[in-house]
């Protein structure tokens, strides 16, 4: 358990590895159940069990374990409030890119500034890594369109009915880009000359 940075506002955001992840399972999956609850598109349809939601954090522990994505959780008197995922891009050509996904805050928690703090600790992460340009997707004009685009993301596309939204109904997906950098770092560069990549000038 890695102490990342204490709240203001009583909230505090850390990252959580893969051991505590796993012990707090129900925890994790009450934040999605809640999300789903309350209408948000998080890839589930309304009456997500929480079993199944423990089973879909239970993979995440997998990856987390294994080094491919890493979670942050905002915590509030000892219980989990807000999760936030950086998924790492497996592809050998992308050392630089990653995903955000599943950034779902408690709706009694929400409009805090929470989400926007677990985001800034997500994506220092990244770029501490060295992975500087962040990819995500959510349904067209939710709050997470709204906190995207207030935390500086790039609009770089949109899809008519990507997605069911709990209700039923299709919606629209828009598609956000965030360039924590101009260019890949150097360590990244240098991962990437060993992994054979031989990036050229105009790159
Ligand atoms: C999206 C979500 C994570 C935002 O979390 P949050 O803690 O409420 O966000 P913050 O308080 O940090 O908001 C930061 C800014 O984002 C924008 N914003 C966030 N929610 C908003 C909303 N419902 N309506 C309008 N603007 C909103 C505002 O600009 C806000 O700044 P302000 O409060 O000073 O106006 C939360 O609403 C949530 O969990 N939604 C359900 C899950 C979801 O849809 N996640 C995104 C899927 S990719």
């Amino acid at each position: 358990m890695r102490e990342e940075s204490l709240a203001l506002s009583g909230a505090s955001i850390r990252e959580l590895g893969a051991a505590e992840a796993e012990a707090r399972l129900t925890e994790l999956a009450d934040i999605l159940l809640d999300a789903v609850a309350h209408g948000a598109s998080v890839n589930f349809m309304a009456g997500l069990t929480r079993e199944e939601g423990r089973a879909f954090w239970r993979r995440q522990v997998a990856d987390i374990a294994a080094g491919e994505k890493r979670l942050f959780v905002g915590e509030r008197d000892g219980r989990l409030v807000a999760t936030v995922l950086l998924i790492y891009a497996p592809q050998p050509n992308a050392p630089h890119r990653a995903e955000i996904g599943k950034m779902l805050v408690l709706s009694s928690e929400r409009r805090q500034g929470l989400g926007r703090r677990l985001l800034a600790a997500a994506e220092k992460a990244a770029a501490a890594a060295g992975r500087t340009l962040l990819l995500l997707d959510t349904e067209s004009g939710s709050a997470g369109d709204k906190l995207y685009r207030s935390c500086g993301w790039i609009e770089y596309g949109r899809v008519p009915d990507h997605a069911y939204r709990t209700d039923g109904r299709l919606a629209e997906t828009t598609m956000f880009y965030k360039r924590l950098a101009d260019r890949p770092s150097p360590e990244i560069r240098v991962m990437a000359a060993q992994a054979g990549i031989q990036e050229t000038a105009e790159s």
